[in-house]
């Protein structure tokens, strides 16, 4: 009945209606022009008023097509006061778990539905390169299996059992793709990337979505070989729409269409901009206002058929039947505003947990909270206490739209400082001092507007080593017993159009650490970083080092809970940690090298690799066998590994299982994740762990670009990283 439904409205519909339903429109620019001029389908960046406002504007149309209310609900509610913030995306990729990554997106449609949106522009599933780039946040990591993994959690949760459940939300698998092949880490410069490339790694998460019914796609910005990704007919209709027989809508990024025009000069006008997005199966244009009259003007001028606009308007209308939308506007429903948003922080608390990454720890951690004797506390750095940072990029009640958002209410998030406070035992002294600052801004020199109305942000300048602040803050060291130092970038530098040009801890919090280090006390540095940053001897040769990312509103807690060992640290890196800017890219499954693959005056080597992360007890891996070592492309790789865990404290243990291909005809990574495993092992405990998986996953990227398993031998590679001395290994044959 929905194609019956579907074919039946379009017959109905004029020519502006049609175009009119392809567009995405801000609603804070006024929706009932949007909507009575325009003829929108879907507006986005709203608040319960405007839903309802452009909702009664609807019913006043001819044809009351419902309105498609999207959002970027990124890591939680992200534009809605009081809803639950969850650590960013590359946070919850640390926890390597699909299970809370699914839970993390039910709720969090939960809380979106409630509040009349209907679509969340999430999971990114940009594959992290440069780590310069200001979006490697809003990733799942540099890893296509991990990301594949997680992203498919994420659209199970947001989709829930089917979209006529009134708590599911439409997903979206975005940025197709190449988009984080940037260069230099700059946000939407040209991406130079091979078709191979793309089958290698940024595709193979897009087809894993797709296959798990993922509802929209979302472009990127970039162009690649002089084609912007908004007419890239290769990847929208050959590969997306063809090889993978994709069905759901495809949206364009923020004014991809006019971009081609303004930015990328490749049309002539916003009439032949339009014709081509249409051509190229664009279903949905995001706002790019003036593509209503320019395809409408490109029907007149014979550029475009009415009739060419016919698949993407079914592709629209039928997500609107299929979410029910004709028969209930899924409005805002207060009472359950009321009951629901902000009320996942317990699985939020407990998504962090899992989320935070022990990198070093010469035993100072856990602190001493069990023995008797009381202790003192110096929380220092300027992160300690800084509530937005906390919460990361797209989690102010304005997010993204406004440079600085606005955040959500204080008393709803955990501080460092606060969890330290909230946790320590009786008797303990926690003292604090910023000791250094990171930024300041000032207007940007070129004006407060850029020409087309929109706000510049301000300008960033780091701030200098603050010798008064230092000062105090090495004098609360020196009369501590240990010393809490939380370091990391802040929000400036964080986000769409904020790549950054180093990767270093910006203005005085080098220093700062460089001071704590030398009170000689010890020094437990906690890394509030968005992304892996480039970090000073001060913090790798620390006592402890933690990286929490942006670890949402409960970080605070989780945080104290770990310092203190309450929990066990069990995160794992879900991307590779520099030791330095220019090493860039450093993920771990680069095409194999030759003349060792480094510099003259460095190491290739990253100072902490995809998949590490340490607990408080060690977990000894042995025993790796594999059951079958001749099989064939249709067969299971059996194997097993046996993990003992020889310490005094319990283990989550997240086993990886990597696949060296020995000999390929075309150049390949040296090993690659094909599956993992969370393992529970009790203290003093062994446990052998059954692995599988198909053998058809061992495949390769031809020089052709074709995907296929080469028959020959192979090592399966088992252990707690992708660092090759971490790694038990056992040799298979594909015949
Ligand atoms: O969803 C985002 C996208 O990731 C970047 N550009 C703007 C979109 C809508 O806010």
């Amino acid at each position: 009945p929905v194609a019956a439904r579907v074919t039946d409205l379009l017959g109905r519909m004029t020519v502006e209606e049609k175009v009119g339903q392809m567009l995405q429109l801000d609603a804070r620019e006024g929706v009932e022009d949007h909507i009575l001029r325009t003829h929108v389908g879907s507006i986005l960046h709203t608040s319960p008023a405007l839903v309802r406002e452009a909702h009664d504007v609807t019913d006043r149309t001819r044809l009351r097509i419902p309105l498609l209310i999207g959002e970027d609900c990124i890591h939680g509610h992200s534009f809605f006061e009081g809803a639950t913030i969850f650590p960013t995306q590359l946070g919850m990729a640390a926890t390597w778990s699909p299970a809370l990554v699914e839970k993390m997106a039910r709720a969090t449609a939960v809380e979106v539905a409630a509040t009349g949106i209907h679509w969340t522009f999430s999971p990114v599933l940009c594959i992290a390169r440069d780590l310069r780039w200001g979006r490697v946040n809003e990733t799942f990591g540099e890893d296509p299996h991990l990301i594949g993994e997680l992203a498919s959690a994420a659209v199970r949760g947001y989709q829930g059992d089917g979209l006529s459940d009134p708590t599911a939300i439409l997903a979206t698998a975005k940025h197709f793709a190449g988009y984080s092949e940037t260069q230099g880490g700059r946000d939407a410069s040209e991406a130079d990337i091979s078709r191979r490339k793309l089958r290698s790694w940024f595709l193979p998460p897009f087809e894993r979505v797709a296959h798990e019914g993922c509802r929209t796609f979302m472009l990127g910005y970039q162009t690649t070989d002089g084609v912007p990704i908004t007419v890239n007919d290769w990847l929208l209709t050959d590969v997306l729409r063809r090889e993978w027989g994709y069905a759901g809508m495809l949206i364009t990024d923020w004014d991809n269409v006019g971009r081609m025009v303004w930015e990328q000069k490749v049309q002539p006008d916003i009439a032949h901009a339009a014709a081509a997005a249409v051509k190229a199966g664009n279903d949905m244009v995001m706002t790019t206002p003036q593509f209503f009259e320019g395809a409408l003007a490109a029907i007149d001028q014979g550029l475009l058929k009415e009739s060419e606009l016919d698949n993407a308007v079914s592709h629209i209308l039928t997500l609107k039947f299929e979410l029910g939308l004709f028969e209930d506007r899924r409005r805002p429903d207060p009472a359950r505003i009321a009951a629901v948003v902000g009320s996942h922080q317990d699985l939020n608390l407990e998504v962090t947990r899992r989320s935070l990454v022990l990198l070093r720890n010469d035993g100072v951690l856990p602190l001493p909270a069990d023995d008797a004797a009381p202790r003192r506390v110096a929380v220092v750095g300027p992160l300690a206490d800084d509530a937005q940072t906390q919460l990361g990029d797209w989690a102010g009640s304005s997010g993204q739209v406004d440079w600085l958002p606005d955040g959500q209410p204080r008393a709803m998030i955990t501080t460092v400082l606060d969890g330290l406070r909230a946790a320590v035992p009786a008797g303990w002294q926690v003292t604090h001092a910023r000791g250094a600052d990171i930024l300041t801004l000032e207007p940007d020199p070129a004006g407060e507007f850029f020409p087309d109305g929109q706000p510049r942000p301000p300008v960033v300048v780091p701030a200098a080593p603050d010798a008064a602040l230092i000062a105090e803050a090495v004098a609360a060291a020196q009369e501590a017993d240990y010393v809490v130092a939380v370091v990391g970038d802040r929000i400036e530098l964080v986000g769409e159009g904020r790549s950054t040009a180093t990767l270093e801890l910006v203005g005085g919090q080098v220093a700062l650490l460089d001071a704590l280090a030398a009170t000689g006390k010890p020094l437990v540095v906690v890394l509030l970083a968005s992304k892996p940053l480039v970090l000073p001897p001060s913090a790798l040769d620390a006592a402890a080092l933690v990286w929490a990312a942006n670890p949402g509103m409960t970080g605070g807690t989780a945080l104290a809970e770990l310092l203190l060992g309450r929990i066990e640290p069990s995160g794992r890196l879900p991307i590779s940690f520099a030791r330095h800017a220019g090493q860039q890219p450093t993920y771990y499954n680069q095409i194999r090298g030759q003349h060792g693959d480094r510099y003259a005056d460095l190491t290739q080597a990253p100072a902490f690799a995809f998949g590490e992360g340490l607990s408080y007890t060690t977990v000894e891996y042995t025993d790796l066998v594999v059951e079958r070592p001749e099989l064939t492309a249709s067969d299971v790789v059996r194997a097993r590994v046996t993990l003992t865990n020889t310490g005094a404290r319990p283990a989550l243990e997240t086993v990886q299982v990597y696949v060296c291909d020995l000999v390929t005809s075309a150049s390949w990574a040296e090993h690659e994740l094909k599956a993992f495993r969370q393992v529970a092992v009790a203290p003093g405990a062994s446990v052998t762990v059954p692995l599988e998986l198909p053998a058809s996953a061992c495949t390769i990227v031809d020089a052709h670009g074709g995907r296929i398993v080469e028959p020959g031998d192979f090592e399966l590679r088992v252990g707690r990283s992708s660092r090759p001395a971490d790694l038990l290994r056992t040799r298979f044959t594909l015949r």
